[in-house]
């Protein structure tokens, strides 16, 4: 691999740099996320696919026999001590007085949380429950949820409480434990985490691990490193600099302070609810830049007692350089304006592939106003397909949508993203409807940020050619 990867965006000059040519992709990535991993390969209780061809009609599920397997497969990742939900789901005793409310949230389908809008098996993180597990869960509340004999329980499920991804070759944490308040809301906090690392490092998996799982919603790792941007593989092509650079200093003088894309980084590893470690594929891998720094942005919530927290993110290094470099990149428009009171302002940005690709996985992120996304893939002969859409959004789920089937993309397809926010009083979470809204980190401001993983089709020729071995 002789190209030079970056990830991660410059310092500041550079930045402005990168806006005056047009470009707005700041992060062009060498890491990963968590989430990606899990679709990569599936991992751990949030690769939950159902298995559409079992369709057993259980008339008298007991929760020993049946009940219990589904709420370890489908529930326990978030629904036991410690995570994420609010109560554990693992024993009679517990699932027990829940069972009117689980039946409630598995027949509305808000229950495992999914929000997107695709059949079954196109994302290999699908939470969703079979139809089959969902009218077991169903019949067992109407037949007054009985326990039957215990003898029939399946072995309890081991939950790592260590790593998930095994022993990691190095875990990078907070420099220091952050003290989480026993109430109110906690501002978005960000922390830098340098790698120190002297050499370029091929990473095979990524875990981020919350230091307090009770008051870490979640954790998104962004990297980034020293040096310009290498070339992205893909062109922005909406927004168009000019057009979208006046529109915006009518709306605001300070035009290039509120509309820098003063984005993050590229995404390296997410911990959210139902989502955790991320292994690639065999033969691929993700790469760290030597002198790479990781900033971790993290949502807590208070839980009522005042806890520390470090989180970390543990990395796997491969033994030898990949046979396709795992790409994590982003693309944003940071130039938009969403008017006080706004109902429904979308928002748009598109790339263009430079050369024959793969898609792997998508992150869709906005703050409180977003309220859906869709992504079109167009094809150089025309052709259009929408390959992901999230009617509604929810800011609370940060997911990485992995794909089964990586998406093959050719020369010249763009794939054009849509946002849509609510400005207005209409919706809950809005901190202020009587602002326009505009780019920002803080969640009272707006992104509309797209992450990417993707893989360049002929960098697995050059390097077969090249001899390059796989992992
Ligand atoms: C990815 C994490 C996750 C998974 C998987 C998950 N839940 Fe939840 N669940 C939550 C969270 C978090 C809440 C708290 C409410 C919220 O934030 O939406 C919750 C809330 C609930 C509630 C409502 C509790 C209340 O206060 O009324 C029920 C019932 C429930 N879950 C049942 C289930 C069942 C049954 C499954 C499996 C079939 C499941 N959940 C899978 C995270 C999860």
């Amino acid at each position: 691999m002789g190209r030079k990867v970056r990830c991660g965006r410059g310092p500041r000059e550079e930045n402005s740099l990168v806006m005056r040519k047009a470009s707005f992709i700041y992060s062009v990535a060498a890491v990963a996320f968590t989430s990606i991993a899990t679709l990569l390969l599936p991992h751990g209780s949030s690769a939950a696919m159902s298995a559409p061809g079992a369709q057993t009609v259980i008339l008298r599920p007991t929760f020993a026999k049946d009940i219990a397997p589904i709420l370890y497969k489908n529930c326990a990742g978030c629904h036991r001590a410690g995570e994420i939900a609010p109560m554990s789901l693992l024993t009679y005793e517990e699932a027990r007085p829940w069972a009117r409310a689980i039946r409630e949230q598995v027949a509305q389908g808000t229950m495992p949380p999914w929000h997107v809008a695709a059949p079954r098996g196109t994302f290999s993180n699908d939470r969703r429950l079979s139809e089959s597990e969902r009218d077991t869960l169903i019949r067992w509340v109407d037949a007054g949820a009985p326990k039957g004999d215990p003898r029939d329980l399946p072995p309890p499920t081991k939950f790592t409480s260590g790593s998930e991804i095994g022993t990691p070759d190095v875990v990078l944490s907070m420099p220091s434990e952050f003290e989480v308040p026993a109430s109110g809301t906690v501002p978005y906090q960000y922390f830098t985490v340098p790698t120190h690392f002297n050499e370029d490092k091929w990473v095979r998996a990524v875990e981020v691990r919350p230091g307090a799982r009770s008051v870490v919603h979640h954790i998104l790792v962004f990297c980034q490193e020293p040096g310009p941007p290498r070339p992205p593989g893909f062109v922005q092509v909406v927004p168009k600099m000019q057009a979208h650079g006046i529109a915006h200093a009518h709306g605001n003088g300070d035009a290039h302070a509120t509309g820098h894309p003063r984005g993050p980084g590229a995404l390296l590893g997410t911990t959210a609810p139902g989502t955790n470690a991320m292994i690639f594929e065999p033969g691929t891998a993700i790469l760290v830049r030597k002198g790479a720094t990781l900033v971790f942005q993290i949502h807590y919530t208070a839980n009522g007692v005042v806890t520390g927290d470090r989180s970390s993110v543990g990395l796997i290094f491969a033994k030898r350089a990949p046979d396709l470099e795992i790409r994590n990149s982003a693309f944003v428009n940071a130039m938009f304006v969403i008017p006080a009171g706004a109902r429904d302002q979308s928002v748009e940005s598109a790339i263009q592939f430079e050369e024959d690709s793969h898609i792997w996985a998508l992150f869709p992120h906005t703050h409180l106003r977003g309220k859906s996304w869709e992504y079109r893939l167009v094809y150089p002969d025309g052709r259009s397909e929408t390959v992901l859409s999230v009617p509604k959004y929810d800011f609370n789920w940060q997911t990485y949508y992995v794909f089964a089937r990586p998406l093959a993309v050719s020369k010249g397809t763009r794939l054009e993203a849509t946002a849509h926010y609510d400005n207005s009083t209409g919706n809950r979470w809005n901190p202020d409807p009587s602002i326009d809204v505009r780019w920002g980190e803080q969640t009272w401001q707006e992104m509309q940020y797209s992450g990417i993983t993707f893989t360049i089709d002929s960098q697995r020729r050059e390097s077969a050619r090249g001899g390059t071995a796989g992992r």
